[in-house]
């Protein structure tokens, strides 16, 4: 029976073949399921479900490993930049020198956008989520290069559009900041690094002459590329499949910055804060919360804590968490919530109730903490997450479409009522 599973069902036996990955991970391919069987698989929240093979990022949710393209994340951390993690998620190698000089070029001629794209801001109340804005704005693209809708682009034009994505989100992120504070925008000083040029647009004000500090420069991009990409998670997999109907990329984008705003998703950064501020105005008692956030009936969740596929840690919370003491260290901020997040983990970490559910610290639980220190607001927060898992949502709408996989479409066991007959109103 070796490469086979076997299904037992109403007495019948069914064979299914076993795919087996890089890593050794195994998946029973039951693509003649319903075929053979008449029956589906049910499984919500997709826990145990495979929805594609992908050559782009490796996860090991209990030995904390997370990879792109082979490379470590922590190696990637320490050595590399966002853009060069960018060209390498999207196009599976680290680019030689010509070739990063030319993406990155090719990204600066894009950073403009079409003037139209204030009047749309415009319309936005300034009480607006950012993200909200951003998830618009993105889609919107499709109105100023409609060539984008083609299903059989050109792999120029996808890279075209894969530039544009790629130069216009520092851009719309800054606008959407902005448009919350009532300011005008800034537009892009292309002499300037990917990050440097956001952090100017989001900061400057009119007629100052403002300098990005090297040291929050560096740190956005850490954070950007620990944020790159993370297998198929709600996001990326929204992306995917609003992709799979041949959608174009900025609305298969849009989608997943949607996804991504969730406070169980992406959202939680922000949520973080706002955690850790409350306790702290209630008087930093952190065994009472998390009394609380064991408590079912609370209806309270410790943000931060808890992961779909970590169950041992996150590799990439144990790099902020480090990333945060020096960036906190070399800015000279005391910021008095790392204490009560540090005070949170601690009791947390030996508490019955998250060792058993092999709850850890996730990457949102001090990412906050540094955004805070290089003083990006806190609606901004998921707004960064979004920036940063940029390219990996590209690279996913990308290998799904050279792979040409099928359109996305789960099925379902329905639980409703049996065939009735209508009763007209004056008769119910
Ligand atoms: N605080 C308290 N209890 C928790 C928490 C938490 N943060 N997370 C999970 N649990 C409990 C949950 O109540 C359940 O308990 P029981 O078995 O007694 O019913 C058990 O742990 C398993 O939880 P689950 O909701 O079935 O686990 P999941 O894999 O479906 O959810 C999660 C994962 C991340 C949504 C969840 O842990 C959570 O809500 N965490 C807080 C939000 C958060 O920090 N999200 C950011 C995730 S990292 C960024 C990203 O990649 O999106």
């Amino acid at each position: 029976m070796a490469n086979k599973a076997q299904l037992i069902l109403e007495g019948k036996t069914y064979e299914f073949p076993i795919t087996e990955g890089t890593e050794g991970e195994k998946g029973i391919e039951i693509g003649d399921l319903l075929e053979k069987t008449g029956a589906v698989t049910l499984d919500f929240g997709y826990k145990n479900t495979g929805a594609t093979k992908s050559a782009i990022t490796f996860l090991d949710g209990d030995k904390g490993i997370l990879r792109y393209r082979g490379y470590s994340i922590e190696e990637l951390a320490a050595k590399s930049t966002f853009l060069e993690v960018a060209y390498l998620l999207i196009f599976g190698e680290l680019p030689m020198k010509d070739h990063l000089q030319k993406f990155s070029d090719d990204i600066r001629q894009h950073t403009m956008v079409h003037e139209d794209i204030k009047k749309i801001l415009d319309g936005f109340p300034s009480t607006s989520h950012p993200m909200g804005v951003l998830a618009s704005l993105f889609c919107a693209q499709t109105a100023f290069y409609p060539e984008a809708m083609d299903p059989n682009r050109s792999a120029e034009g996808v890279y075209l559009s894969i530039v544009r994505a790629l130069a216009k989100m520092p851009t719309f992120a800054a606008w959407a900041y902005k448009n919350a504070m009532g300011h005008p925008v800034n537009y892009p000083d292309n002499k300037l690094d990917y990050c440097s040029r956001f952090l100017k647009m989001l900061y400057a004000l009119p007629a100052e002459d403002y300098h990005v500090d090297p040291v929050v420069a560096d740190a956005l991009d850490k954070l950007l590329i620990l944020h790159a990409d993370h297998e198929q998670n709600c996001s990326t997999s929204t992306v995917r499949i609003v992709g799979s109907s041949k959608a174009s990329i900025y609305s298969s984008i849009s989608a997943g910055i949607n996804a991504l705003w969730g406070p169980l998703h992406g959202g939680a950064n922000q949520e973080v804060i706002l955690m850790l501020e409350e306790i702290r105005k209630d008087g930093g008692d952190t065994e009472k919360w998390i009394n609380k956030a064991k408590d079912k009936n609370s209806g309270f969740r410790l943000m931060g804590f808890g992961h779909r596929v970590y169950k041992n840690f996150d590799p990439r919370a144990k790099i902020i968490k480090k990333a945060a003491d020096d960036v906190l260290k070399k800015l000279g901020v005391n910021d008095p919530v790392l204490e009560i997040a540090s005070k949170l983990e601690e009791v947390a970490l030996r508490d019955s109730y998250f060792i058993e559910r092999k709850l850890y610290p996730n990457v949102d639980f001090y990412s906050g903490i540094i955004y805070r220190a290089l003083g990006i607001p806190v609606d901004m927060f998921t707004v960064m997450f979004a920036m940063g898992r940029l390219p990996g949502w590209i690279a996913q709408w990308k290998e799904m479409r050279e792979n040409k996989e099928p359109i996305g479409r789960p099925r379902q066991i329905y639980v409703g009522q049996k065939l009735r007959s209508y009763v007209p109103i004056e008769k119910r």
